[in-house]
């Protein structure tokens, strides 16, 4: 197994004063010499923290993933990474995924380290993980913390985010005390692990396990299963072999894999933030990959797993179901089958192992839950670079609608407005949600699914179209439209909308359009940039993102964090 030509030894190999250096204090974790004979050294960039019960066990469970590393005889050295927690954060975690890539990415260059094992599983961990790996590109593999289990509430199951916002609505429109909305928070949450709905991190994790990056069977084993367990000790035998042969991520994250997860993605019914999560990563790789897509590869792929919040059933049952394999199995000839995965098998392979045990949660193409399911990508006037919306949490009878826009200059002006009587809207109107993007809010975060005024609530309005810059929370439904390019503080159209203008939305020909004529436009352009406000971040992260970052269709990514730096660093540190 030694390797003397492995990264690590040009730090512990070396017979110098280095050498010495980079040993001493190393060893003093309670590594003996023997290990520093040419052994792979595995880094475990791990998001544990308190803060987040979706990451909460991962410390336990990197315990297993270091067995597995010891097993096939290479060298654990464990070390944190930004936690991110989703429901904490303040004004988004999104506002730093990028911030969690580039320390992952330092991290990984800095260290003498031959590969790395990814652990994380909330929303934005698994994306900020992923880009920084793969922007160094030494063999990784992604093990992803699992869904927590079931949420349980006076006889029924709670699906994470998708019954809290339906809670909520029911609140507000009178049909739930507040005090029965309360009792059933205890019951949403009972274990680690993340959302058990396909929201964002489930969505994350079935896509990783689709690129190949992880083992089968990653995404759907429950956070608390053994198995789980027995998976974290198996990844960290793989690390191993992948650094023997050096299988980088280069190799494994390629266009066809990409593919493959954008299938995956359709066939889930998953969340809408995984497309600016693919294009971020794309981006970081090289890869070609667009908007336009997550609309024309998954066309064909019917919505084939019925979890909340496009379907019925929540990530336990997902997993006895069969998982990602068994849909893989399903999505048949679609799938790049020759793809190479990190298991060193192809994805053929894998698909091949898939059995669907009930199928009320996992459906045949021939029989799905519902029509095509992927994102539909709309362009227009309102959305030059793009805008998106998620059909299979719609409403059928809104996906064509013409309606006057009411429009919220900014989050705090909805707040202030949206429950006032005198508020002139009507179940026809179209909420429009400027200052909401990347830059604007900034962060770009889970706001676009605003709730619907308390009055139409009352009358029994249930959704509405909505447009925004914003994104939504993966659990979350309705007639969304989200992600609208450029966004309004980027001087995209949005900016320019006024109440009562009217807006044309015609989702099978994916189009979005102000009806206002283009004089009309320029003028308030004119009137909007002499307006404008100055940044309101003059020092630190918030205004290195503002200044930097890219609209929703580049992935939301900082402008000079696209691509790779390489794993090289030749300078020591003495
Ligand atoms: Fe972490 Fe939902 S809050 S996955």
């Amino acid at each position: 197994m030694a390797d003397k030509s492995l990264r690590s030894q040009r730090s512990y190999g070396k017979i110098d004063r280095d050498g010495f250096i980079h040993r001493s204090w190393i060893k003093a974790t309670g590594l003996p010499d023997h290990v520093f004979d040419g052994r792979p050294i595995i880094g475990i960039a791990n998001t544990w923290s308190e803060l987040v019960t979706c990451q909460v066990h991962l410390r336990e469970l990197a315990g297993f993933v270091k067995r597995g590393i010891w097993e096939a005889g290479g060298v654990p050295i464990e070390f944190p990474a930004m936690s991110l927690p989703e429901t904490q954060m303040r004004p988004t975690a999104m506002l730093f995924r990028n911030l969690l890539a580039m320390e992952v990415e330092e991290s990984i260059r800095a260290n003498p380290i031959d590969g790395v094992v990814l652990m994380g599983g909330c929303d934005k961990t698994t994306p900020g993980l992923l880009m920084g790996a793969a922007s160094v590109d030494l063999p990784c593999i992604f093990v992803s913390s699992g869904a927590m289990l079931n949420g349980k509430f006076r006889g029924q199951d709670l699906g994470s985010g998708t019954d809290v916002w339906r809670f909520s609505e029911a609140v507000r429109a009178g049909e739930m005390s507040l005090a029965d909305f309360m009792a059933a928070e205890s019951g949403m949450s009972r274990s680690a692990g993340v959302c058990n709905t396909m929201g964002t991190a489930s969505s994350m994790a079935s896509v990783v396990e689709a690129l190949g990056i992880s083992l089968p069977n990653n995404a759907a084993l429950p956070a608390v299963d053994a198995r789980r367990r027995v998976l974290a000790h198996l990844s960290g035998n793989r690390i191993v072999q992948l650094v023997k042969h050096d299988v980088k991520p280069s190799d494994i994250l390629t266009r066809k894999a990409f593919e493959n997860a954008i299938l995956m993605h359709a066939a889930c019914g998953g969340s809408t933030n995984v497309v600016v999560h693919l294009l971020a990563l794309a981006g970081r790789l090289g890869v070609a990959l667009s908007l336009e897509d997550f609309d024309h590869l998954a066309r064909e792929v019917p919505l084939l797993v019925n979890l909340m919040p496009s379907g019925k059933y929540l990530m336990e049952d997902f997993c006895y179901a069969g998982g990602v394999p068994a849909v893989m199995k399903e999505l048949g000839d679609l799938l790049n089958r020759e793809v190479m995965t990190v298991a060193g098998r192809t994805v053929g392979e894998i698909a091949e192992t898939g059995e669907v045990w009930n199928r009320e949660v996992i459906a045949t193409r021939e029989a799905p839950f519902g029509p095509s399911s992927g994102v539909w990508v709309l362009q227009g006037n309102l959305c030059p670079q793009g805008a998106i919306l998620k059909p299979s949490a719609a409403t059928p009878e809104l996906l064509t609608h013409r309606g006057r826009a009411v429009v919220f200059e900014d989050i705090e002006d909805y707040h202030a407005r949206i429950d006032d009587p005198a508020l002139e809207v009507d179940a026809t109107s179209i909420l429009v949600l400027k200052g909401c993007g990347p830059k604007g809010y900034p962060g770009m975060p889970e706001v676009g699914n605003m709730a619907l005024p308390q009055k139409l609530l009352g009358r029994g309005v249930r959704d509405m179209v909505r447009i925004s810059d914003a994104r939504m929370s993966g659990t979350a439904y309705g007639t969304v439209i989200l992600h609208v390019a450029p966004e309004a503080a980027a001087g995209g159209p949005l900016a320019l909308v006024r109440n009562g203008d009217e807006i044309e939305f015609d989702g099978p020909n994916r189009r979005l359009e102000l009806r206002v004529d283009a004089a009309e436009l320029a003028r308030r352009r004119t009137a909007w940039e002499a307006v404008r406000a100055a940044p309101a971040y003059e020092r630190g992260w918030y205004r290195l993102y503002i200044d930097t970052v890219l609209q929703a269709d580049r992935g939301v990514d900082l402008d000079f964090l696209v691509g790779k730096s390489s794993s090289v660093v030749t300078r020591e540190s003495h």
